[in-house]
């Protein structure tokens, strides 16, 4: 029999001595949890106290039952104090970041961060690796030889002082609980929780030390956040707690019911970023970096209007100086600064296999999920903590949505280097193109509304 939630929690103050299993059962029967509560569960699993099965039992009843909104302050902030909140003081100007919850071929931070760096603005950037379907910036980064995102904190002030920007992941210092707690969500299915999101992007986020943060909140097929109305509350909920620790912060919600641009996976997406930096690359790539850069100019102080701030990031582009921040920033990080001219000197891999269309038509939709879920597959993604990316694998898509195909036509370019599971996700990524008679009849922007603003 289920015991009542009020005996638990008797039971929980009367005993004294907290105990995960209690918290566990608290949480599954619908129970609310305390401050003090929250930070025993996740102190403990950061110091290795609580075992990773209590935590992934404990993020299941949360992704079950939810939690309120005192819960998700509690949890945002034990999880900030879990390691130091940065201080750059003595770096003068504004600090400012963008954050995206996730979507396949999602390589703005690459582009935007050289972009507002050599704008005049400080990018302390903290970033996740892949998550669930989703590919990392950390990850994405990694593909470049050399390229250390673990930078001890004084090493990463340093680069922020000389060139502007810096992205490097969770440390022992910053946001420790988000590492560890991040990497577990990924192999238990606890991702798309509006709460969990939030305190694992906030947590991260407001322990940089910034001003300002710009949310790139994605909706649509391959997001965690598949309905606009969830995306929406996903923004709000971020940008109340952003405001409550009195940064300046502004969702965009953006959609991702295709890819963005024209590849996945990590040296294609380090190749497709240099491509926007030179001013090439695809327009819904280009545009979205442009209109998060702007939003970032503006927050930061750096601009007077949104608008000024796109033609100063189209400057950055124009004239070369956003390419050579990069350049930069990658010398600093200790990665192979020749791989922006010599893209071949990233990880590739040795084969292509071309997926066709059945059938002849226009593309009416995707299950862009998909695409990650089939990248993942080939070695481009985790299914175990441990698993090791291959960042050679990829995935270049041919027709967006809109597009005439004709039978036979190729959809997309697998790039893989073992056929493991190849058949699999060949027949993953024809099932994830929807064809139709007819074009769809409404074009969506990319920047469904924008929140906070
Ligand atoms: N990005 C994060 O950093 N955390 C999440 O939970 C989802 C996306």
């Amino acid at each position: 029999m289920t015991p009542p939630v009020a005996d638990v929690t008797l039971a929980v103050r009367f005993s004294k001595r907290m105990r995960a299993v209690d918290l566990i059962r608290k949480k599954r029967d619908s129970g609310e949890l305390s401050r003090e509560e929250i930070n025993f569960l996740v102190s403990g699993y950061t110091r290795g106290d609580i075992p990773d099965y209590q935590m992934a039992a404990w993020l299941m009843a949360v992704w079950i039952r939810g939690m309120n909104r005192s819960e998700l302050a509690a949890l945002t902030e034990v999880m900030l104090h879990s390691g130091e909140v940065l201080n750059h003081s003595e770096i003068l100007g504004k600090k400012v970041d963008k954050h995206s919850t996730g979507g396949i071929g999602d390589k703005t931070s690459l582009i935007l961060a050289p972009i507002v760096a050599a704008g005049g603005l400080t990018v302390p950037m903290i970033s996740g690796r892949g998550l669930g379907h989703t590919g990392g910036t950390l990850d994405k980064l990694e593909a470049i030889p050399g390229f250390n995102v673990n930078l001890p904190l004084g090493e990463f002030r340093r680069v922020l002082r000389q060139c502007g920007m810096g992205l490097i992941g969770q440390t022992a210092e910053i946001a420790p609980a988000d590492k560890k707690i991040y990497a577990l969500r990924d192999v238990t299915s606890t991702v798309e929780n509006i709460g969990l999101i939030c305190a694992s992007i906030m947590s991260k986020k407001l322990a940089e030390g910034i001003d300002a943060l710009v949310l790139d909140v994605k909706t649509g097929s391959g997001a965690f956040m598949k309905k606009e109305e969830d995306s929406i509350r996903l923004a709000e909920v971020m940008v109340e707690t952003g405001q409550r620790m009195g940064k300046k912060v502004v969702a965009l919600i953006t959609g991702m019911d295709q890819p963005l641009g024209r590849m996945a996976g990590h040296s294609n997406e380090v190749v497709e970023s240099i491509e926007v930096l030179r001013g090439r690359g695809p327009a819904d790539l280009r545009d979205l970096s442009l209109d998060l850069s702007s939003w970032m100019f503006y927050l930061g102080e750096r601009t007077k209007t949104v608008e000024e701030g796109r033609r100063l990031a189209e400057t950055m582009i124009a004239t070369g100086q956003a390419l050579e921040k990069f350049r930069q920033g990658v010398r600093l990080q200790g990665g192979d600064e020749r791989i922006i001219d010599e893209p071949e000197r990233l990880p590739i891999a040795r084969l292509n296999y071309h997926v066709a269309s059945s059938g002849s038509g226009f593309i009416t939709g995707t299950n862009c999920e998909g695409f990650g879920i089939a990248l993942a597959m080939l070695g481009g993604g985790r299914e175990k903590k441990e698993d090791k990316i291959d960042h050679g694998v990829g995935l270049e898509f041919h027709k967006r949505i809109g597009d005439r195909v004709e039978g036979g036509e190729p959809l997309a370019t697998i790039h893989y280097n073992s056929d493991a599971k190849l058949a699999e996700a060949k027949t993953l990524i024809a099932s994830s193109y929807f064809v139709g008679d007819e074009a769809p009849q409404e074009k969506r922007p990319l920047v469904r509304r924008i929140v906070g603003a």
